[in-house]
């Protein structure tokens, strides 16, 4: 690969910046309102799901983010580089895959490469090979352009957007509309350039396209941003929630957003739309409280097994919080592998007949459901 781009400044380069910054954005399309004080960061070497409901605003956010167009009011940052005052040196930083991306069909996958190599002054010996190889179309590069798939095409997309190195990458629902192995490729490949030392921001529709792959996440609902940030640490906060509210402390706010502090020098207030307050503050989780999550399975009622495990007397510490989920049990509890032989050996007491213990290794979907409304008469 290329060293970084060239024109990376002191904060493009910089220290202590997130590698995305968005603060309350707000824009509309007409009379139609379609971003309303969205804010959210992206730090570095995340793999950063953001994730939506069809028309919700990525698309628009993400336009912002990728200099293509101008919000009404807000700001965003990459590396510290704010994309409305530095958009030349801000397309050096990113690599942006829009939705729907076309390529030219009639040439040769190296000679698409080789052209857009030349079109962004980048010496193509080496870079082009490297992108290849990365990208994993090297035994593709003398076909033609057209008679790839269009996972394949999919990857000589993000070859074509790595060719300048950027250390951020843009991608605009990229596993829309492939198959399953596809899907896999890509997401494979996004661990890669992760592993690069690449921070990566990729929208999606789908929740299950990127359950096993990111970092953290946002959720962007009707223009407004329901929640963001790492995975763990949205579960924790939801979890503290759902416990505050099980001891009775009355209405809790809405999980959501961090509420951002408008940066030095820069009033928050936009000059069309008037804000929404800031959202309130959310439950502080309880100290060091590590918070691990498994999926038990039993034989009959799984009603039976949560009853047991904080209702029936069972007295065990440790469990933060229970929930039938189909017909598992999904028990959120601190304390490692000792907990996870006291929760079973406590069923096995009570006669319930575990037929699996597994950890739950990704959040994404219970937190999308407790973090996001229903649809009016939709059923639980
Ligand atoms: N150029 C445009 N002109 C008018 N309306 C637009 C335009 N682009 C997007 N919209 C509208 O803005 C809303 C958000 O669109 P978009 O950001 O593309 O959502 P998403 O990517 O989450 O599906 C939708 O209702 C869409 O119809
Ligand atoms: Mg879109």
């Amino acid at each position: 690969m290329s060293a970084a781009p060239g024109g990376a400044t002191a904060r493009g380069a910089g220290n202590g910046y997130p590698a995305i910054r968005v603060r309350h954005l707000w824009h509309r399309f007409g009379a139609h309102e379609v971003l309303r004080d969205v804010s959210f960061d992206v730090a570095r070497g995340e793999i950063f799901g953001f994730i939506g409901p069809n028309g919700a605003g990525k698309t628009t956010t993400i336009r912002v983010m990728a200099t293509l167009l101008e919000p009404m009011a807000g700001r965003v940052e990459i590396e510290g580089l704010d994309v409305t005052m530095e958009p030349e040196s801000v397309r050096k930083l990113i690599g942006y895959m829009p939705d729907h991306a076309g390529v030219y069909e009639r040439i040769t996958v190296r000679e698409y490469l080789e052209f857009f190599a030349d079109a962004y002054r980048i010496p193509s010996l080496g870079v082009v090979d490297a992108v290849l190889e990365l990208c994993d179309i090297r035994e593709l590069q003398a076909e033609l352009v057209a008679t790839m798939s269009k996972g394949q095409k999919q990857r000589l997309g993000l070859a074509r957007i790595l060719l300048h190195d950027p250390r951020v990458l843009i991608l605009d629902e990229p596993a829309s509309d492939l198959d399953p192995r596809a899907r896999i490729e890509i997401r494979d490949l996004l661990l890669d350039l992760q592993s690069l030392g690449k921070t990566i921001l990729l929208s999606s529709h789908i929740l299950s396209e990127l359950a096993d792959v990111c970092t953290s996440v946002g959720i962007i609902e009707r223009g407004s941003m329901v929640v963001a940030g790492p995975l763990g640490e949205i579960a924790e906060r939801l979890a503290a929630r759902r416990a505050a509210e099980a001891q009775g402390q009355g209405t809790l706010p809405a999980a959501g957003v961090v509420p951002w502090p408008a940066p030095p020098g820069q009033a928050a207030a936009p000059a069309g739309p008037v804000p929404a307050p800031a959202p309130a503050p959310l439950v502080p989780v309880p100290a060091p409280c590590q918070r691990e999550c498994l999926k038990l399975r039993v034989l009959g009622d799984p009603g039976a097994a949560a009853f047991a495990l904080t209702g029936g007397g069972a007295g065990i510490s440790g469990i933060l919080d229970v929930q039938i989920v189909g017909t598992a049990v999904h028990v959120g509890y601190a304390g490692g592998d000792a907990k996870v032989a006291e929760i079973v050996r406590v069923l096995a007491l009570r006669s319930i007949a575990i037929v699996g213990v597994e950890p739950e290794r990704n959040e994404l979907e219970r937190i999308f459901l407790e973090a996001t409304t229903r649809p009016a008469g939709a059923a639980r």
